[in-house]
């Protein structure tokens, strides 16, 4: 089945960091043609619309077609935590988090709420993610029949938390079992990723990284999903357990975590010793800029992982993320990085929120960039969306259009959203799934 949307088309295929002008890929009056889901052309409508005269024409006047976007850390039990009130991480996790992980016991309270979690991330456009569940392997199951129900890809997996909090707690057994089952059990299933999960390095034993670290070893294809030196009293807390460790990444390094394959969230208060070894392993830090004000976590340093040469992607780490949106994720990051004086301009943050997020997640070459060959998931993005949006949105140069819409844009910007070539959400007409 062949389709085809013409449209402004804007992606990035590589980073603009490394690549120049020469990442961006820009159509002004553009074609997607799209073949069972998957890419075939995409490229000037002048030059491709005679070769493709006989495919069906979607015509989205005014709209911008990009890349859906790719929330590298997300939490499908918190939506109902966001904007709790009053607490830093620590605190916070204790006084709010907890108590509402404990629910997720229950499977019908964890499938009403991963319902509303998918269908939340195709309004905002969001067409991937790294999500955490909660340390019930059922909550991994309703996240997954709900996303797999929309064609979307999802990665996830059951976290480990053998040094939580009353009812919340498993043991390395337990977590070893569980997780082999899930894997199992998941595998193969339409476009549904693993992710090897420890909740952070304070919930785990020694005996549970141990096994975190043999199930990523065991499984070539699962991630390994966690978080890293977010808050500094968590820090302490990190020095003061794992002595023997040379900093927080030495910690997870000592139990076989540090890889290609591992997504770390946060990445706030790195030394430059583990920002050079993030990179050299080829492990990717997901930004959370709306979290880590919302927290008062601090400042990610972008100027000392891009040094380094870190691979970075974008995450709303919602519930302490205070939006879905990666629009506005993108326009929190860029003001992360002018309190310290460093600029992020606005083809790498969209870099970072699409192919930026898929290469982290191991996914570059299936998603991202609506290169021939990938995915068809895309977002089409409404300038106009609000009567300020239409005066600062709607004309002038790409990169000034661009980052209004990152400054300005949230939800109310996305028109439609599309999974494998399909519209699976349309602003005017509510989710199709
Ligand atoms: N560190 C450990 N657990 C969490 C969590 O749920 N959210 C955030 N932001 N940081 C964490
Ligand atoms: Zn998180």
């Amino acid at each position: 089945m062949l389709s085809a949307h013409r449209a402004e088309i804007l992606s990035l295929h590589q980073d603009p960091r490394e690549a120049g002008a020469a990442a961006i890929r820009h159509h002004a009056d553009g074609l997607l043609v799209v073949e069972d889901g998957l890419v075939v052309a995409r490229g000037d409508y002048a030059d491709l619309a005679p070769k493709f005269a006989s495919v069906p024409l979607n015509a989205h006047p005014g709209r911008l077609l990009m890349p859906g976007f790719v929330d590298t850390h997300i939490h499908y039990p918190q939506v109902d935590c966001v904007a709790s009130y009053g607490q830093q991480l620590l605190g916070w996790l204790d006084e709010h988090i907890f108590p509402a992980e404990r629910a997720f016991a229950d499977g019908a309270h964890a499938r009403e709420v991963a319902g509303f979690f998918v269908n939340e991330l195709l309004r905002n456009g969001t067409t991937s993610a790294l999500v955490f569940a909660t340390v019930h392997a059922a909550s991994v199951d309703a996240l997954f029949e709900a996303a797999d129900g929309r064609g979307m890809r999802v990665v996830s997996g059951k976290v480990l938390m053998d040094l939580g909090p009353d009812g919340l707690r498993d043991t390395p057994g337990a977590a070893r079992a569980e997780t082999e089952e899930l894997i199992a059990r998941w595998r193969g299933r339409g476009r549904i990723g693993y992710a090897v999960t420890p909740r952070f390095a304070l919930t785990s034993s020694d005996a549970q990284l141990a096994v975190a670290g043999e199930l990523v070893a065991r499984h070539k294809h699962v991630l390994m999903h966690t978080h890293i030196s977010e808050n500094r009293a968590e820090i302490a807390a990190v020095g003061a357990r794992f002595a023997t460790a040379r900093d927080y990444l030495d910690a997870y390094e000592q139990f076989g975590l540090v890889g290609p394959r591992s997504v770390f969230a946060h990445g706030i208060h790195l030394s430059h010793r583990e920002c050079a070894r993030l990179a050299e392993a080829g492990s990717g830090i997901a930004l959370c800029p709306t979290s880590n004000l919302f927290l008062g976590s601090g400042l990610f340093d972008l100027a000392r992982l891009d040094e380094h040469g870190v691979r970075l992607g974008l995450g709303s780490d919602i519930g302490a993320g205070t939006s879905f949106s990666l629009l506005a994720t993108m326009g929190e990051a860029y003001k992360v990085c002018q309190l310290q004086g460093q600029a992020l301009d606005p083809f790498r943050a969209l870099y970072l929120a699409t192919a930026g997020g898929a290469r982290i997640l191991g996914l570059g070459d299936r998603i991202g960039s609506l290169e021939p060959g990938q995915e068809a998931d895309f977002v089409l993005l409404d300038p106009c969306a609000t009567a300020l949006a239409a005066r600062r949105c709607a004309t002038g140069p790409l990169a000034e259009r661009l980052f209004a819409m990152q400054i300005l844009g949230d939800d109310r910007m996305i028109a439609a959203t599309y999974l494998m070539g399909e519209k699976a959400y349309d602003r005017d007409g509510g989710a199709m799934a």
